[in-house]
């Protein structure tokens, strides 16, 4: 039996002899049509610039997913049909995933919960005395597993202002570390400033020094072709609620031994070959080999793994180069906006002329990021995000903060170490970052309409203004 849905990328609205600008985004998604209300009265299709944290469900996934609910079953356990159908989809999504990354032979695709899953899964299989290696501009994910890994020793290098200075700091750090494992786990791209790393060059100065290098794709997937064997990554990780697929599935993929090494990530069912009860009433287990079922125990999120697949062939087949000229145009007018307001200081490490991929952080100069991120919300119908974005060290090095400086995600307290970051992707309407720029130059000129004050921790409209 097959699972079938009638939309495909076919259904998208451009096509290659699409004129250098055109309005309609490449790939539609869930929500195109949302209204919400405005403070002030009346309601507004709502613009969602918030890619980064959670990106809109692809129409593709979820007629995709829509098509295999009705023969939802278990899976890897079940005699029955529906649940051989679901174990054959999902083994099936296992090899997509691992095409859509470019993956050699001999890599396991492991299906997580997300990206924090999949590093900290990695961080758990860690041989003993571990050294590793990473940049403080690292979102939180990235940064903070491996404190946790046994016996590992984190060495976090400052922020270089260029991707030349990223590859000689690692270099020089590499180079005089002691002997023993060692691991570099370094972003694809920026979820603060969107800037795309020196992927390639930083595996070549990891592999140079016999480390192993994993890639935090999570920013990047969504936006270009990561290709694990061209870029020379022993790991990559991603989170299928950032490449459009909403189902709560994330991957790890890459090298096998040190998954195969390591005790399982999680003990229970599906990662063990035989469990027996022995005479002196300890419980025994022999522990699967290959390393998805040895680190996927309990009953896998089929729907999930289905949905990132999905996405995975979406986006394929649409095109990476058309997808990042469709961004490529939304910077442009995004930035052509932000210049016309003088407030306005975008957050850049490696200075304007870095590759960005859809993101982007700035301040504008008397606001509170989280005032301005609120007052689009409640008076625009306009999604932002406000904050830290779980890069602390990152937002304070690019605003000048001292590390002692306290910092929450998303607070509004911390007026001066908050930012507001603008976020698109395949499913953004040129006309989203056209109105964004508008109401942001409005709010910046004459102020917000309505007055605000904090809630639990957010900035909200006042009941009444
Ligand atoms: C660069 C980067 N890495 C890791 C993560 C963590 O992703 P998740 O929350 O899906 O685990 C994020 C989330 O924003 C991110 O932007």
């Amino acid at each position: 039996m097959t699972v079938t849905s009638t939309s495909t990328a076919s259904t998208a609205t451009t096509s290659a002899t699409t004129p250098a600008i055109c309005d309609a985004p490449p790939l539609p998604v869930l929500g195109r049509d949302v209204t919400v209300p405005l403070v002030t009265g009346g309601e507004v299709s709502y613009a969602a610039l918030d890619y980064a944290a959670s990106a809109p469900a692809l129409q593709r996934v979820w007629d995709d997913v829509a098509a295999y609910a009705p023969y939802y079953g278990s899976v890897h356990r079940g005699a029955g049909y529906l649940s051989q159908l679901s174990t054959e989809l999902f083994e099936q999504s296992r090899a997509t995933v691992a095409d859509f990354l470019g993956c050699r032979p001999a890599d396991q695709v492991i299906f997580t919960r997300s990206t924090t899953d999949s590093l900290n899964l990695l961080a758990a299989v860690l041989p003993a005395g571990t050294q590793i290696f990473v940049f403080e501009t690292e979102h939180h994910a990235a940064l903070l597993p491996w404190q946790r890994a046994k016996g590992a020793r984190v060495t976090c290098l400052a922020a270089p202002r260029t991707p030349e200075q990223a590859v000689a700091a690692l270099d020089v750090a590499l180079h005089a570390a002691p002997k023993g494992p060692k691991l570099v786990c370094v972003t694809g791209a920026s979820n603060v400033t969107g800037e795309v790393w020196p992927v390639r060059r930083l595996a070549a100065a990891a592999h140079r020094h016999g480390a192993r290098i994993v890639l935090d794709a999570a920013q990047l997937a969504p936006h270009r072709k990561v290709d694990v064997a061209e870029l020379d990554v022993d790991w990559v990780a991603f989170s299928g609620h950032k490449l459009y697929a909403p189902f709560g599935a994330g991957v790890l993929a890459g090298r096998p031994d040190w998954l195969r090494d390591a005790e399982p990530y999680l003990a229970g069912g599906g990662a063990t070959r035989t469990v027996v009860r022995r005479a002196d009433g300890q419980v025994e287990a022999e522990w699967q080999e290959s390393p998805a079922a040895r680190h996927e125990a309990g009953s896998p999120n089929v729907i999930g793994a289905y949905a990132v697949a999905s996405a995975c062939k979406a986006l394929t087949e649409a095109g990476f180069d058309r997808l990042a000229e469709h961004e490529r145009q939304l910077l442009d007018l995004l930035r052509d906006g932000l210049a016309g307001i003088p407030e306005v200081r975008v957050l850049s490490l490696f200075g304007d002329g870095a590759d960005r991929v859809g993101v982007l952080s700035f301040v504008v100069q008397g606001w509170n990021s989280s005032h301005l991120a609120a007052a689009l919300s409640a008076e625009h119908g306009i999604g932002v995000r406000d904050g830290l974005f779980c890069a602390h060290p990152l937002v304070r090095h690019l605003l000048g903060g001292e590390p002692e400086d306290p910092g929450a995600c998303g607070s509004p307290e911390n007026l001066s170490f908050n930012a507001v970051r603008v976020s698109f992707g395949v499913g953004t309407p040129h006309e989203h970052v056209r109105r964004f720029t508008g109401a942001l130059a409005k709010l910046v000129r004459e102020g917000a309409a309505w007055t605000y004050r904090t809630e639990s921790g957010r900035c909200v409209p006042a009941p009444t203004a």
